[in-house]
């Protein structure tokens, strides 16, 4: 799966279709989660930094960590001495960090994680108290989203309910899912939710 964003990172801001998911789920994040000055943000597998740069300029720092060196290039050669999001290389679920953060965002990231579970329990560690996540992802598809084909997609979507029970259990409270966006494309519409969450 890295091997598959290494490759396609250079050409990854080119087109409408991310650039526009990205500025759908800041909208919907920013009106669901208040983001403050003093808050550190990570975004997980933020890749070229398309949601963390929108996010930077409203709290105190964004930590972009995901498993592909060559999107975090793309995202370090956005960086400016006035707005600066610090990229990290790193599988979080094995190698825990050594911060907490105020929140957690992430677009389009989760449907390359398989353990779910082990995620969300990551992420719980990952975070000060009364810290929330705020996570975007297509609702359940069937197949046919990546027209590149599915190396490395571990789930086709998500069913709002089944998540829902996986971040409940994993010690979150506060549940809710919000349309962000809908994608559409040849193959057909594919919708696009924020849930946000709260570390019980
Ligand atoms: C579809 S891209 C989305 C990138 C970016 N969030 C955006 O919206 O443009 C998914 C990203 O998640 C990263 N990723 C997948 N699994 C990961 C993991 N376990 N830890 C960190 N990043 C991961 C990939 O390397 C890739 O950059």
């Amino acid at each position: 799966m890295t091997e598959r964003f290494n490759h396609a990172a250079a050409e990854w801001d080119k087109g409408d279709t991310r650039q526009q998911i990205a500025q759908a789920v800041f909208q919907t994040i920013t009106s669901r989660v208040a983001l403050l000055n003093h808050m550190d943000i990570l975004d997980f597998g933020c890749g070229t930094g398309l949601l963390s740069f929108k996010i930077a300029p409203l709290v105190r720092s964004v930590t972009g960590v995901d498993l592909s060196e060559k999107m975090l290039e793309q995202l370090e050669a956005k960086n400016t001495d006035s707005l600066r999001v610090t990229p990290l290389c790193r599988d979080i679920m094995k190698e825990p960090l050594d911060k907490t953060f105020h929140g957690i965002v992430s677009s389009m990231a989760m449907h390359h994680v398989e353990d779910l579970p082990g995620l969300f329990k990551t992420f719980r560690s990952c975070l000060k108290k009364d810290g929330f996540v705020a996570l975007a992802d297509l609702e359940a598809e069937d197949g046919t989203f990546h027209t590149h084909g599915n190396d490395g997609v571990h789930h086709f979507g998500f069913e709002r309910e089944k998540l829902r029970t996986i971040i409940e259990d994993a010690g979150f409270g506060n549940v809710r899912f919000h349309h962000a966006h809908t994608v559409v494309q040849e193959s057909g519409a594919y919708p696009i939710f924020v849930v946000t969450a709260t570390k019980g």
